[in-house]
């Protein structure tokens, strides 16, 4: 497959630089692609991807693959919860947070729902960010299917969502807590001041020296005694390179902080 042809339109149309993903897996995913869509050649998978901006914004889907939910492995959020509750103080401390790769919100939202049950009626920032403009107004929109909140409980789902139908809207009260921007985690720079860095299922799809670079950022970014969660195949092997140390199998902690 002439890989290049599609790297650069990806680049010129969607600003992704996809030197940076791991390009076997890629590469199939994108050739997948472009059989569904009947194209001879990558010249007339370009063609037929310039002339029709449904099946372009179909494409893009396909590349960052957008598949999320509430309290994704629930079991790690309820931990998260824990060593939030004990690391960072929430109730005397307002958290600065961010999601990064935060998708169609689900993410973003447990983080929030977590906060206020961790300190009713406390202020802290959330931020939540995504490559994918796309999603991130889907995002906004914080409605939900029944396979997005399957993890989510009975008491939960009555306190933070309305039913509607088959879809599930999140309260205008956590909806406002979140701040949605758009960032590339590979091109762009990061902001810093963070007590918790939320950063699941996207580090796979890219190299292991991306994932090196990214994982310095994220460390850079923590406020001394801050935390990284990451994805439930995610561990980080050479962590302490970064200068972390482990505070669960899937979260780390910058040292330092009271
Ligand atoms: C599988 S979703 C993960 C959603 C959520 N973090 C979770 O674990 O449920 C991966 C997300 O990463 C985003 N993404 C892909 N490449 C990215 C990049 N370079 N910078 C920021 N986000 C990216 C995609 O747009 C997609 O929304």
């Amino acid at each position: 497959m002439e890989f290049e042809k599609i790297e650069k339109f990806v680049q010129k149309e969607y600003g992704i630089n996809l030197s940076a993903y791991k390009s076997k897996q890629l590469i199939r995913r994108i050739e997948n692609f472009m059989q569904r869509a009947g194209a001879k050649n990558e010249i007339d998978f370009i063609t037929k991807l310039s002339s029709d901006s449904n099946l372009s914004k179909k494409f893009l889907d396909h590349l960052t693959i957008n598949v999320s939910e509430f309290f994704r492995n629930k079991e790690l959020f309820l931990d998260l919860e824990q060593k939030i509750k004990y690391y960072l103080r929430p109730e005397k401390n307002s958290l600065k947070i961010w999601s990064a790769a935060c998708s169609i919100g689900a993410e973003p939202y447990t983080l929030a729902i977590i906060m206020d049950r961790l300190t009713p009626n406390k202020k802290h920032t959330i931020i939540a960010t995504d490559i994918d403009q796309t999603i991130l107004e889907v995002a906004k929109q914080g409605v939900y299917n029944k396979n997005e909140i399957r993890n989510v409980d009975d008491n939960t789902l009555n306190k933070y969502f309305t039913k509607k139908d088959d879809k599930f809207y999140i309260s205008e009260d956590i909806k406002k807590r979140v701040t949605f921007k758009k960032h590339d985690l590979i091109l762009d720079k990061y902001e810093s001041g963070f007590d918790l860095i939320v950063c699941r299922n996207v580090v796979i799809y890219f190299t292991q020296e991306t994932k090196n670079k990214i994982y310095q950022n994220f460390y850079n970014s923590l406020k001394p005694g801050g935390l990284l969660f990451v994805g439930a195949t995610e561990s980080i092997y050479n962590y302490k390179e970064f200068g972390y140390e482990k505070a669960s199998t899937f979260i780390y902690r910058k040292p330092g902080g009271n």
